[in-house]
């Protein structure tokens, strides 16, 4: 298989994109720091920063060879609120609209049959009851200018959190709707748990990050905390084993050690929700 991958050169993602090369499969990967290609993966410049690479990276793609899975892996948390130069909330135009625009520029390309998994994250759902401050709603307009936003908890922690938590929402909902937009594509969200020792707390800085991957654990239910192995491993499986060739749209989380299909939150449920999402995301792009 071709997978194309954002996300692939830390973390899980990274054990996810080595698993799939050596399984046999071509990488295409997207990065922001220049990385060396091998045998089995390419690496093309992309930083969700700065959509011009988005463009950039997806007019490569289109020209290369056919794709036989998307994987939408990349994700930052910062620490404090974070902006772009055009204003948007950082956390929520990485996160998400970025991959949004990425979408946009390949989705009347990918072949039928073709898998797209977005990873979201369990942070999404109110129920888990994690840590970080849980989405209050999915109006793009609102997380992209959080300033307009009613809802915006007071303190900065707290609003950092929040978009963490409402920009992996939005990934979940995205792979909702992309599924009814494409209904020959195979779609999935994916949860991966919580995965200690990758590189995304490191807004935190180092010592922080270290002791929170060491003490969250701890403080977790045994089966939502999962390691860079086998959160990467299932990523790896959701884009290419036979299993998940003709998925709708579903949702599946790490219960260490097994990866199962759960229902998301109520509000990722949401079809209308989800569709207005994707319109006001791609409003906000300019690409509506
Ligand atoms: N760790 C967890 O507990 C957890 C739980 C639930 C969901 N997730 C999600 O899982 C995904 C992977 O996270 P991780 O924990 O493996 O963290 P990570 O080690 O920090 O990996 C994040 C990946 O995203 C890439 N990325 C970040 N900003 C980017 C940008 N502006 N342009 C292009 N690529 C960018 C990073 O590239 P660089 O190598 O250049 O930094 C890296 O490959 C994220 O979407 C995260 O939200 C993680």
């Amino acid at each position: 298989m071709h997978i194309v991958m954002t996300g692939g050169t830390s973390g899980f993602g990274a054990e996810a994109a080595a698993r799939m090369a050596q399984a046999g499969h071509r990488l295409t990967l997207g990065a922001r720091t220049p990385f060396p290609d091998t045998a089995q993966t390419r690496v093309l410049p992309l930083d969700l920063e700065d959509l011009a690479t988005v463009d950039a990276f997806a007019a490569a793609v289109r020209s290369g060879d056919t794709v036989d899975a998307l994987v939408l892996n990349a994700g930052l948390q910062l620490a404090k609120p974070g902006r772009m130069a055009n204003g948007m909330e950082k956390t929520f135009f990485v996160n998400h609209l970025a991959h949004v625009q990425l979408l946009a520029r390949l989705l009347d390309w990918l072949p039928a049959g073709a898998r797209v998994v977005l990873t979201g994250s369990g942070t999404h759902d109110p129920a888990e009851k994690t840590p970080v401050t849980p989405p209050d709603h999915a109006d793009a307009r609102r997380l992209a200018f959080p300033e307009t936003d009613p809802a915006l908890p007071q303190s900065a922690r707290k609003q950092a959190f929040r978009a963490y938590s409402s920009s992996k929402l939005a990934n979940i909902m995205t792979a909702r709707h992309l599924a009814r937009l494409r209904s020959d594509l195979s779609v999935m969200a994916y949860d991966p748990g919580y995965v200690p020792w990758t590189g995304l707390g490191r807004a935190n800085g180092r010592v922080i990050a270290a002791i929170a991957s060491l003490v969250v654990p701890r403080l977790m239910a045994g089966d939502r905390s999962s390691t860079v192995a086998l959160s990467g491993g299932f990523l790896a499986d959701l884009a290419t084993a036979p299993a998940y060739r003709r998925e709708q749209g579903s949702y599946w989380s790490v219960r260490n050690p097994a990866l199962v299909r759960i229902e998301p939150s109520a509000l990722a449920q949401d079809d209308a929700a989800a569709a207005k999402l994707w319109d006001d995301s791609l409003a906000l792009l300019g690409l509506a």
